[in-house]
């Protein structure tokens, strides 16, 4: 029992570990939640400090979801349900990181972190069709949601272990109602496109 509230409380720190806020202080000494969309994950890296550090903080993102799950996965005292809930620690530190004044991302690429390691080809085909969601349409936020919706249907459809699908439809609720001003944005045509030079605001 002790293990498992360790690997818990751990998960949840590490997902604290914000890399968007930390690259933007490092590289250009500023709070990227005052920039571009505000929101503190990849993408508006893309948008505020470009590819390089984009692709670090999504790389490390994924990272630290992937660490939780292992670490849960290490120190579980049995059962699916350690590892479930390090990754969904994970998420929430992302999303509400003690480090940061709990103000943080979308929660999108520690949930690939986490989720390839709960169940690799359900999460990879959801990643493929969310690619090419992003591809035809250019909206990360679009195929964010699509990715975060089909999880639990192919951890359903995969016949996997309850706590997984639980788990799953946890992730989905959680990243929908992230996105929320997103999803305005995308109803009323204003949403930022993917290498579209128009700045969201903060
Ligand atoms: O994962 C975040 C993405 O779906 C949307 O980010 O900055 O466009 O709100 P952003």
């Amino acid at each position: 029992m002790l293990n498992s509230i360790i690997s818990i409380v751990v998960s949840y720190l590490l997902g604290s570990i914000s890399f968007s806020i930390l690259f933007a202080r490092w590289l250009r000494k500023i709070d990227i939640r005052d920039h571009g969309s505000g929101n503190a994950g990849a993408t508006n890296t893309l948008r505020v400090l470009g590819k390089g550090p984009a692709i670090a903080v999504f790389l490390l993102d994924i990272a630290k979801g992937s660490v939780a799950v292992l670490i849960g996965l290490w120190l579980r005292d049995g059962g699916h349900w350690v590892p479930v809930v390090c990754g969904l620690a994970a998420i929430a530190g992302h999303n509400w990181p003690v480090f940061f004044r709990f103000k943080g991302g979308k929660g999108i690429a520690t949930t690939v972190g986490a989720l390839v390691i709960w169940a690799f080809f359900p999460t990879l085909i959801a990643g493929v069709i969310a690619i090419l969601v992003i591809v035809f349409t250019r909206y990360v936020s679009l195929g964010s949601m699509i990715f975060a919706v089909l999880l639990p249907i192919l951890f359903y459809l995969f016949d996997l272990e309850a706590a997984y699908v639980w788990g799953a439809i946890a992730v989905a609720i959680l990243a929908i109602a992230r996105h929320r001003k997103n999803i305005v944005k995308l109803v009323n045509g204003t949403e930022n496109k993917l290498g579209s030079s128009k700045k969201g605001e903060p």
